[in-house]
This record gives structure tokens, sequence and C-alpha cells, in this order.
């Protein structure tokens, strides 16, 4: 774990008091940076119709790529889990096809880190290279 990564953690750390999840309680902070080093940081929004709740880490990604940004090179995910909470299959997919390239870093509010690459969290992954290979 590089410790030039910490201050993206601490923006996450931020963004996850800014969580919305009312029904789980379980709080969720993302941050991407940017190749030119900006931070976009994102929380959970939980909806009452449970299923259009957004993670942390897509609320991230949509507000860069909202902004013109498309080329990322690390992603922090932060909870308050002794396990490091990993992203869901759905953001798996959305890291797949919009910042393939970040390094991936878990981490909880103990100090605990683990880094990743999304080849290795979404192996054999469908994308657009699909729809044009009928
Ligand atoms: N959640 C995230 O925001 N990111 C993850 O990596 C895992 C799950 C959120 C979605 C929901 O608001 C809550 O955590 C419980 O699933």
């Amino acid at each position: 774990m590089s410790e030039s990564e910490e201050p993206l953690i601490e923006a996450a750390k931020r963004a996850r008091l800014q969580s919305v999840a009312p029904f789980s309680n379980f709080l969720v902070g993302a941050a991407v940076k940017t190749e030119g080093g900006k931070v976009y940081t994102g929380c959970n929004v939980e909806s009452a119709s449970y299923g259009l709740t957004v993670c942390a880490e897509r609320v991230a990604i949509w507000k860069a790529l909202s902004e013109g940004e498309r080329n990322f090179t690390e992603l922090a995910v932060v909870a308050d889990t002794e396990t490091l909470t990993p992203p869901c299959g759905t953001c798996r997919q959305i890291i797949w096809e919009f910042a393939k390239g970040a390094t991936i870093v878990f981490a909880n509010l103990d100090g605990k880190r683990e880094e990743f690459h999304i080849a290795d969290l979404l192996p054999r992954a469908f994308d657009a290279r699909f729809l044009k290979n009928k």
C-alpha cells in the first residue's frame, strides 16, 4: 500500500459521513482520482424503493464522468467493517467500463487497507467489445 493513497482515503472517509442510508445504516464513502489529479467523492444514497439505491462508488464515478473526466488512476472505498467492504457486482461492472485502469483501495476506519485491480474482481467481464462482435 502506497502512502500516497491516504489523502484519497481521507476524502472517501469524509464523503462517507454524507451517506443517506436510513434503511441499512451502512455508511459507505468513495473517492476517485483522475489522471489530472482531481478528486471526486461519493456516498451511498438509499431510496425508500430499495432497488433504486445507488452505491458510493457509482455516485463518485457519475460525478466525475458528468464533469467530463474519463481517465482515473485510483478509487478508494471506505466502510466501517473489520473485513474490508468490496464493491458490489453492479459497481464492479461500472468500474470495469469507466475506471478500468484505476488501482482500487478498500479501507476501513481502523487503518486496514488492501489494493486490487478490477480485472481480478470481475474476471471475464462483459463490455462494449461484445456488442461489436456478433
Ligand atoms: N454499498 C455501497 O455504497 N458500496 C458498496 O461497496 C457496498 C454497498 C451501499 C448500498 C446500500 O446503501 C448499503 O451499502 C447496504 O447495501
